[in-house]
């Protein structure tokens, strides 16, 4: 039987950490080869993940710039992913959820006709600024998908309504659970937890949206700055984003806080285990949004929208989003509220059992070996 080639792209740590246990099965599968292009749309952040994984990547564009602009990354992801394309001729490229190399990546896919495989499909707020440039990008992408691999019924069911074709359309559950199975260890300890006290409870935060950024980011920080300042027993580890817009307002309003613990990014087993110690999460990413279920962890979303329901629905999350008054009173009603604590902790995780990877690269074989004979 000939080798199914597939080509992963990605560029930014999200789509490393979920890709990665997609191309550890392809590489454990002996009909299928494994070709990994990375965009470098994040640069520190990617590296960060593909070194934990132990990924090498076979080419990397390397485009990321200080305060990139979306046409910068979409011009230079297309252009970067051209001759790639051409030289390798896959037989199938992987991309996944939502960033602008995803979008980009499936264009140029799509330009050298080459069957897409979006891996997280479906995901909708129906807002097309919210998160921006998130939803229009995973709208695109699945205009030119030829195999949805959905999380959940629910995104499933957002596809059916935009018409793509339900034979090519997968349930498979979220690979971010897989990813879930390398990283937390009973063992973990970090430097961070030794500068705080054992009866302190500790909260995660993570924060970078680019709807976010300016006003909105010093509300929930000040509504922060406000509950720790009144409690003393609190503590809030907030590993910032490497985007200077984040890191610029972070570091003004957190600059006096003591309990306020700045760090640099975590690299992700750090980050998962972080947030297994955690009391509570706050964020506005969609990835924690769909981990903390499995680790057990309230969240509260600090956006007005959501394109995770599911998460919703089993009582991890609540959407808070970014007024000051309104951060502040869901910090303290799930500090002081023991019952509601103990009910939001302990719903159950919607997003599948960990072995997403290896049905995706099944279903991957299943389509070529009937479409095309290999
Ligand atoms: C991007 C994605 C977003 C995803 C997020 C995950 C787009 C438009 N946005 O947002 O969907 O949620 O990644 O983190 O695709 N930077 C560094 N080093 C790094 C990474 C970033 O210095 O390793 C700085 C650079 O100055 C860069 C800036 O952060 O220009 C913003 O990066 P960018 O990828 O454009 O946006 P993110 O906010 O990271
Ligand atoms: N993460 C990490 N280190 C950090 C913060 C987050 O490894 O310091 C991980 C987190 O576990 C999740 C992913 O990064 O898997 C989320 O990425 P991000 O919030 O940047 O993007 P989003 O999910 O919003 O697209």
């Amino acid at each position: 039987m000939k080798m199914l080639k597939i080509m992963s792209i990605f560029g930014t740590r999200p789509e490393a950490i979920k890709m990665a246990p997609v191309i550890k099965a392809i590489e454990a599968n002996a009909d299928t080869q494994s070709v990994v292009v990375v965009t470098g749309q994040h640069r520190e952040m990617l590296q960060q993940v593909l070194q934990i994984f132990e990924i090498e990547p076979n080419y990397d564009l390397d485009i990321m710039e200080k305060n990139q602009s979306l046409a910068k990354i979409t011009s230079k992801v297309i252009l970067g992913l051209d001759t790639i394309l051409e030289k390798e001729e896959p037989n199938l490229i992987l991309v996944h959820g939502d960033t602008t190399t995803t979008m980009a990546a499936s264009l140029s896919a799509f330009y050298h006709q080459v069957p897409i495989g979006h891996v997280e499909a479906g995901l909708r707020t129906w807002d097309k600024y919210s998160p921006y440039p998130e939803e229009m990008n995973r709208m695109i992408t699945d205009d030119v998908t030829d195999l949805y691999f959905a999380p959940t019924e629910l995104s499933k069911n957002n596809l059916l309504k935009e018409n793509h074709d339900a034979s090519k359309i997968f349930v498979t559950g979220n690979t971010v659970i897989d990813a879930l199975k390398y990283t937390v260890h009973d063992d973990y300890h970090h430097g961070v937890l030794d500068e705080i006290p054992d009866d302190h409870k500790v909260i995660l935060l993570t924060m970078h949206r680019r709807e976010n950024q300016g006003q909105p980011m010093r509300d929930v920080f000040s509504a922060i700055k406000e509950v720790v300042t009144e409690n003393a027993n609190i503590d809030v580890v907030y590993p910032v984003h490497l985007s200077p817009k984040v890191q610029q307002v972070a570091y003004e309003v957190f600059a006096d806080v003591d309990n306020v613990h700045l760090i640099e990014p975590l690299e992700v087993t750090d980050f998962h285990n972080l947030a297994a110690r955690s009391y509570f999460i706050m964020t506005d990413s969609g990835g924690v949004q769909e981990e903390a279920p499995s680790l057990n962890k309230p969240v509260l979303v600090l956006r007005d929208t959501t394109e995770r329901p599911e998460g919703v629905e089993a009582g991890t999350l609540e959407i808070v989003g970014t007024e000051t008054i309104k951060v502040k009173q869901a910090m303290l009603s799930l500090l002081n509220d023991s019952e509601k604590y103990r009910r939001v902790a302990n719903s159950k995780n919607p997003y599948g059992d960990g072995h997403t990877s290896e049905r995706i690269v099944k279903i991957c074989q299943q389509y070529f070996a009937q479409k095309h004979s290999l």
